[in-house]
């Protein structure tokens, strides 16, 4: 695991248009082609918005873009994961395929239509993504994954989800452990508790119990970008 304290917001948005970036060449010179899964929220927008001012740098049309999670709202609904994406970043640049969870429709049906999405995105080759972009929840969700209702381990890429608020879709955590990297953001002195237990628990010093420390690719890389205020509470800083 790679643990990066960036000064502010500006400076992780930066990380992490970098990182896209990274990886983004890297796929499309082994590969040909790059599939990134977008996160959703509201931390990732500033690093949407710097990788649009760069598209240039980014082969664009061999760039496959996926979401890990959406609100079961219409794409034009202001909660929707797709909105945000497309105004900060997927209206500036000209991706191959952009592959959105229909928020609209019945959660389980949204569900399959999406896993089967994914599944024929990626055919004959089994589903695996390139870069998985997460963010992190003030009770340690991820993606739509939430304590107490993450759905099991099972055959499935794609899940509906309970949140406390809304319906919701979301990759499962099959899905994401089996992608080549997972970037987590995260900002924010509100986080700075959840993310000290998070980070013990992917680091084996206390439980792993939340969501989002249940996130570790097996055969893949494993990146944590925070800033200084979401990372006060870790040992390394606190001095704990
Ligand atoms: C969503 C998410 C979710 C998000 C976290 C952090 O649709 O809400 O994908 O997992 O990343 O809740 O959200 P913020 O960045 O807004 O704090």
């Amino acid at each position: 695991m790679e643990l990066r304290i960036l000064e502010d917001r500006t400076a992780l948005a930066e990380a992490t248009a970098d990182a896209v970036e990274f990886a983004a060449k890297d796929a499309i010179g082994r590969r040909g082609s790059f599939s990134l899964v977008l996160a959703g929220g509201t931390t990732p927008r500033s690093a949407y918005r710097l990788l649009a001012e760069r598209a240039h740098r980014i082969h664009w049309p061999s760039v496959r873009v996926f979401f890990g999670d959406e609100r079961c709202v219409p794409p034009d609904d202001p909660a929707s994961n797709y909105r945000m994406a497309k105004e900060a970043l997927l209206d500036h640049v000209l991706p191959g395929a952009v592959h959105r969870v229909e928020g609209e429709i019945d959660p389980q049906a949204a569900a399959d239509r999406y896993e089967k999405r994914i599944r024929d995105a990626f055919a004959p080759d089994p589903p695996r993504f390139d870069l998985v972009l997460l963010g992190m929840g003030e009770d340690g969700h991820t993606a739509s994954l939430f304590p107490g209702v993450v759905p099991e381990e099972s055959a499935r890429l794609v899940a509906p989800s309970i949140s406390p608020i809304r319906s919701r879709v979301t990759l499962t955590l099959r899905a994401l452990n089996e992608s080549r990297e997972v970037l987590f953001i995260v900002a924010g002195a509100a986080k700075a508790d959840t993310l000290a237990r998070v980070l013990a628990g992917v680091r084996g010093e206390g439980p792993a119990d939340l969501p989002a420390a249940r996130v570790r690719p097996a055969d893949g890389d494993l990146k944590w970008f925070v800033d200084r205020a979401a990372a006060s509470r870790l040992p390394e800083v606190a001095g704990g």
